[in-house]
C-alpha cells in the first residue's frame, strides 16, 4: 500500500484510521501467552570510566554462568546509572555534567519451569542505553545499539527448562554520543513473554479503520502469524472487538470478524486480514479518548494457541494546507511541546506515574500534543497519551548518516536505520494518539543529494509500514529546505524556529498545497522565580535567567512572536514549543554547546556565536540542565506556563501576576509588573490604589511586515504590562475582564519572614503494585502560610514506614546537589521529593530545616 501522493499534492492529506497497541497480559485465563514483568532481582556492576574519575578494568567472562556476582549491587529495573551522579564540573553541561559514560553489566538468574518446554520464550526490552549485548547461560543471544528502540530477543534455544538460567546484559555508553542527557542502563521496562510455537508475531497486529461514518466504523486487523514449528500448519484467526476503559478494563463486545484460516509453511510467517463493523462507534478524541480492544485468537486443529490483545481507537485525522489540522472532522490547533525523555531528578529511568504527572501538568496548561524529540519514546508515553487524550508526533532520529556528536547515531545509521524505523512504526502504529511520524530533527547533510534520497527513503518506509499517517521532519534551515527539494520528500513541512517562514512557505511555487507547522518553536529561556532589574532582553546573572519571558535564544523567539505568526496564519497546523519541561543537559545559553551553530548558515552570525561560546568556555559554568522548559525540571510551573495557558486554555478564567512582591531593597524603585490572562483587559492595584486599566491590543491593528521579518511591538496582544510600577511592599491585585465583564482575579502579597516548612501532595494514596511514586512539594512559608520567594534553605528528610526517597530536586539548573541524598536546598521556596513505596502501608516523610518549623506528611501505599 502506498500513500496517495495525489491527495497530498492536493493539499489535503486525508487519513482515516486506526489504531492499536499491544497491551500487557499475564492473566491466567490466557495460558496460551503470558507476559510478565522481568524487572525484579538484578545484580549490577559498573566498569570503565567511573563516577570518581577512576577507571575500573572490565574483567572477561562476566556473562559466564559460574561468574560470582555476589558482591554486585542488587537492584530492580528500570535503572539509570548516570543519574546517580555525582555532578562533575569537568563534565559537559550539554549532557548534564553527570558521569553516565561507562560500561554496565546486569545479571539475573531465573527458573523456567519444565512445563514450559515446547513454548517459545522471548525477552522484550522497551529500551536499553546503549549498545546492548545479551547473553543467556553464557551464550550470546543478540543486542541492539540504539538505546531508544524497543526490541525483542528470542531466548528459547538457550533456555534450560526446569532449571536455573542466567541472563547477563552488557551496556556501553562510552561509545555513545548525545546532545542531551541520554541516561545509561536498562532504563525502561523489561518483559518475559511465553507463547505457543504458532502465535501472533511481535507487534503482529495492525488495526485500521478505513471507513468511519456516524453510524459505523469498518475495522480492519491485519494479523501476522509466526509458525515456529517444523511442520506446515493451518491456523484459524479471528478478532473480537470490545470497548476498553481508561483503566484497561474490557467492556462490552461490539463486533467480531469471521474466522479465517491460513496455511503457513514450517518456520515461516503468514498474514491474514480480518474485517468487522463497529456500530455507532465511540470516537477517540481529546476530551473523550474512547478506546477499543481487538482480541485476536489463533487456533490450530481446534486448539487455541494464542490470544493477543491490541488497544486501538476510532478517529479520523486530516491535514490541510488551507485550514490546518482536523481531528474527527473538527479543526484542532496543535498546541504542542517538544519533550526529551528524561524525568528530571529520576533521570531516564522510566516511571509511569512520573510520566502521567508530566502529561497532567501539560494538559492543565491546555497543551494537546507532544513531540518525542528526538527519538523513540517509552511505550508508556503512547499508552498514556491514548488514555489521556494527547496527540503525538513520534520521532526517530536526531541525525542520519552524518553525526552531530562522536559515536552518535551517525555511526549506526547505515546498518540500523531500517530496523530502528521499522521497530518504531510497528510498535506505535496502532495508537490513536500518534498522528505524525517524524524522520528526524535538524538533520545535517540533508541538502546533499544523498540526504534528499535518504529523506525520501525514510518517508517511503513509513508510508509502507503505515499509510494512514503523514510523515514530517523538523527543518532548522527552512530558508533552504522549503525550496531545495527537501520539502517534496515530506508530506508535511515542519519548521524549527524562524516564524518568519510561516509567511513565506506557501509563496514558494509548488508548496501552496503542502500543510506546514512549527515543529520546534520559541526557545524562550528562564529560571523559575528569578527576576533581575532592569528588565531587558539581555540582563542575566548567577547563571540564572529572569522569568519575565522576554529572553530567547538567538535562533529562537519569544512565545508571543510565534503566537503572532500563528494568528496571522490560521492555515498553519500549530506549534511544538521547545520545551514543555526543562530537561537534563543543554543549559543554553550557559553551555558550550556548538549544536546551535548548526542553526546558522550565515558565516558572520556563525563566527560571532563561536566567539561568544569561546568566551563562555573560559568561565566555570555550573549549569547542567535546560532553561527552556515552560515547566521546571521538577514540574513546578514557571511564569510562562500561564502565558501559554492564557492562550491554549482560553475558556478558563485565569489571571497571573509576575514578579513576586518581596523587593525589600527596591522600595520606591521601578519594578515592572506583567499580567497573563485569558481575559482581554485588566486593572492593576497596588495596596488598593489603581495603577490603571489596560486592554490587550487587537490583532487587526498589527499588520505583519511583508517580508515576514520578526514582528515588533506585538507583546501587548498577549500580555498586559505596567512598566512603571514603583515598588512598595503590600498587595498587588489584578482584576481581569473579558468582553467588559469581570473574568478572574489574583493577588500577589509581600510575605513575612520564613518560619515553617510545608509538605503537600496532590495524591497521598498511591499504588505499591503499580509502582506509583508520591510527588511531595516542599515549601518554605511565612507564618501566614505563604510561600516565601528567594528562599534557598537546606532541608533534611527522613522516612519511616515502607518507603524510600528515590530523588529530590528543586528546579535549579545550576545545582550540583545529589538527586539521591536525603537533604536538598529549596530553590526559590520549592523542592520536590519523589517517594517510592517499598511495600504496603503508611509512609511518613519528615522535613526539618534550621530555624524553620518541621513538617510531616503521611502517604498511604496500597
Ligand atoms: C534546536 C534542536 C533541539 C535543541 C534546541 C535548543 O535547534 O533541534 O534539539 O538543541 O535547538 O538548543
Amino acid at each position: 500500500m502506498k500513500i496517495n501522493k495525489k491527495q497530498i499534492a492536493l493539499g489535503s492529506v486525508v487519513l482515516l484510521t486506526l489504531m492499536g497497541c499491544y497491551s500487557p497480559q499475564n492473566t491466567t485465563a490466557n495460558q496460551a501467552r503470558t507476559r510478565e514483568s522481568f524487572n525484579k532481582g538484578w545484580s549490577f556492576a559498573r566498569f570503565g570510566p567511573m563516577p570518581d574519575k577512576s577507571k575500573k578494568e572490565e574483567p572477561k567472562g562476566l556473562e559466564a554462568v559460574g561468574y560470582n556476582d555476589a558482591a554486585w549491587r542488587k537492584l530492580d529495573l528500570p535503572h539509570d546509572w548516570g543519574i546517580e551522579g555525582p555532578f562533575r564540573q569537568d563534565l559537559p553541561g550539554n549532557t548534564a555534567k553527570l558521569p553516565w559514560k561507562g560500561i554496565g553489566w546486569y545479571r539475573k538468574t531465573f527458573i523456567i519451569p519444565k512445563a514450559d518446554a515446547g513454548k517459545r520464550i522471548f525477552i522484550d526490552f522497551d529500551g536499553a542505553m546503549a549498545n546492548s549485548k545479551v547473553y543467556l547461560n553464557g551464550k550470546y543471544v543478540g543486542g541492539w545499539p540504539y538505546g531508544y528502540t524497543s526490541f525483542r530477543l528470542e531466548l528459547t534455544p538457550f533456555i534450560a527448562f526446569g532449571a536455573k538460567n542466567t541472563i547477563a546484559v552488557r551496556l556501553d555508553t562510552v561509545h555513545w554520543g548525545s546532545r542531551w542527557y541520554p541516561g545509561a542502563g536498562i532504563y525502561r521496562n523489561v518483559w518475559l513473554v511465553k507463547t505457543a510455537p504458532v502465535h501472533v508475531a511481535h507487534w503482529g497486529t495492525y488495526v485500521t479503520t478505513p471507513k468511519i461514518t456516524k453510524d459505523q466504523a469498518t475495522v480492519k486487523n491485519v494479523v501476522r502469524i509466526d509458525n515456529q514449528t517444523k511442520a506446515k500448519v493451518s491456523a484459524t484467526v479471528q478478532t473480537t472487538f470490545f470497548e476498553r476503559s481508561a483503566d484497561d478494563k474490557v467492556g462490552v463486545e461490539v463486533a467480531q470478524t469471521a474466522p479465517k484460516t491460513l496455511s503457513i509453511d514450517p518456520e515461516k510467517t503468514g498474514d491474514v486480514s480480518l474485517v468487522a463493523t463497529i456500530k455507532n462507534p465511540k470516537l477517540w478524541g481529546l476530551k473523550n479518548p474512547n478506546r477499543y480492544l481487538a482480541r485476536t485468537t489463533v487456533s490450530v486443529n481446534g486448539k487455541v494457541t494464542d490470544q493477543y490483545d491490541t488497544s486501538f481507537g476510532v478517529r479520523t485525522i486530516k491535514f490541510t494546507a488551507k485550514n490546518g489540522f482536523y481531528l474527527n472532522g473538527k479543526r484542532v490547533q496543535l498546541q504542542g511541546v517538544c519533550n526529551h525523555h528524561d524525568l528530571g531528578p529520576l533521570g531516564a529511568a522510566m516511571n509511569t506515574s512520573a510520566l502521567r504527572r508530566q502529561i497532567q501538568i501539560l494538559q492543565e496548561m491546555g497543551c494537546n500534543a507532544i513531540r518525542t524529540s528526538h527519538n523513540p519514546p517509552a511505550p508508556e508515553l503512547l499508552d498514556l497519551a491514548d488514555k489521556m487524550g494527547m496527540l503525538i508526533m513520534d520521532e526517530t532520529f536526531d541525525c542520519w548518516f552524518k553525526g552531530k556528536r562522536k559515536n552518535d547515531y551517525g555511526k549506526l545509521f547505515d546498518e540500523w536505520h531500517v530496523r530502528d524505523l521499522t521497530a518504531l512504526a510497528l510498535r506505535d502504529r496502532n495508537h490513536p494518539s500518534v498522528i505524525l511520524w517524524s524522520t528526524g530533527n535538524e538533520i545535517p547533510s540533508r541538502s546533499s543529494s544523498r540526504g534528499l534520497k535518504v529523506s525520501q527513503e525514510l518517508t517511503d518506509l513509513f508510508h509502507k509500514l503505515d499509510p494512514t499517517r503523514p510523515v514530517t521532519n523538523g527543518a532548522d534551515t527552512p530558508q533552504v529546505h522549503m525550496k531545495n527539494g527537501f520539502q517534496k520528500t515530506v508530506d508535511i513541512f515542519g519548521f524549527n524556529y524562524k516564524p518568519r517562514y510561516f509567511y513565506l512557505f506557501h509563496k514558494v511555487p509548488g508548496n501552496e498545497n503542502k500543510p506546514y507547522f512549527g515543529a520546534e518553536t520559541a526557545s524562550t529561556v528562564s529560571s523559575r522565580g528569578v527576576y533581575f532589574f532592569p528588565v531587558n532582553t539581555k540582563y542575566r546573572a548567577d547563571f540564572q535567567i529572569p522569568s519575565y519571558d522576554i529572553q530567547a535564544m538567538g535562533w529562537g523567539s519569544t512565545a508571543e512572536q510565534v503566537f503572532f505568526g500563528l494568528d496571522k496564519h490560521p492555515e498553519c497546523l500549530g506549534e511544538f514549543v521547545w520545551t514543555g519541561f526543562d530537561y537534563l543537559g543543554e543549559p543554553s545559553p550557559y553551555n558550550k554547546d556548538r549544536t546551535n551553530l548548526l542553526n546558522f548558515t550565515d558565516p558572520v552570525k556563525k563566527a560571532k556565536l563561536k566567539k561568544e561560546l569561546e568566551a563562555l568556555g573560559k568561565l566555570k559554568v555550573p549549569s547542567r540542565s535546560s532553561y527552556f522548559g515552560i515547566v521546571d525540571l521538577c514540574g513546578f510551573k514557571k511564569d510562562r506556563f500561564y502565558l501559554y495557558q492564557s492562550r491554549w486554555h482560553s475558556d478558563l478564567p485565569m489571571v497571573h501576576i509576575l514578579p513576586h512582591w518581596n523587593w525589600e531593597n527596591r522600595v520606591g524603585e521601578v519594578t515592572p509588573v506583567h499580567i497573563y490572562t485569558s481575559g482581554d483587559e485588566a486593572e492593576l492595584f497596588l495596596n488598593g490604589k489603581s495603577l490603571g486599566r489596560k486592554k490587550k491590543a487587537l490583532l487587526k491593528d498589527k499588520p505583519p511586515s511583508n517580508t515576514g521579518k520578526r514582528p515588533k511591538n506585538i507583546q501587548d496582544l498577549y500580555r498586559l504590562v505596567w512598566d512603571d510600577v514603583k515598588y512598595q511592599p503590600g498587595t498587588l491585585k489584578v482584576v481581569a475582564y473579558k468582553n467588559g465583564k469581570e473574568w478572574a482575579t489574583a493577588e500577589m502579597k509581600t510575605t513575612g519572614k520564613p518560619t515553617q516548612l510545608d509538605l503537600t501532595t496532590p495524591k497521598a494514596n498511591i499504588s505499591f503494585s503499580k509502582n506509583e511514586l508520591a510527588f511531595i512539594t516542599v515549601s518554605v512559608k511565612d507564618s501566614n502560610g505563604r510561600i516565601v520567594p528567594k528562599t534557598h534553605n537546606q532541608v533534611d528528610f527522613n522516612v519511616t514506614g515502607p518507603g524510600k526517597i528515590v530523588a529530590i530536586g528543586n528546579g535549579d539548573a545550576t545545582s550540583h546537589e545529589s538527586f539521591q541524598a536525603p537533604t536538598h536546598k529549596v530553590f526559590n521556596g520549592l523542592a520536590l521529593v519523589y517517594l517510592q513505596p517499598t511495600g504496603r502501608g503508611k509512609i511518613t516523610l519528615t522535613a526539618t530545616s534550621k530555624g524553620l518549623k518541621n513538617k510531616e506528611i503521611i502517604i498511604e501505599a496500597n
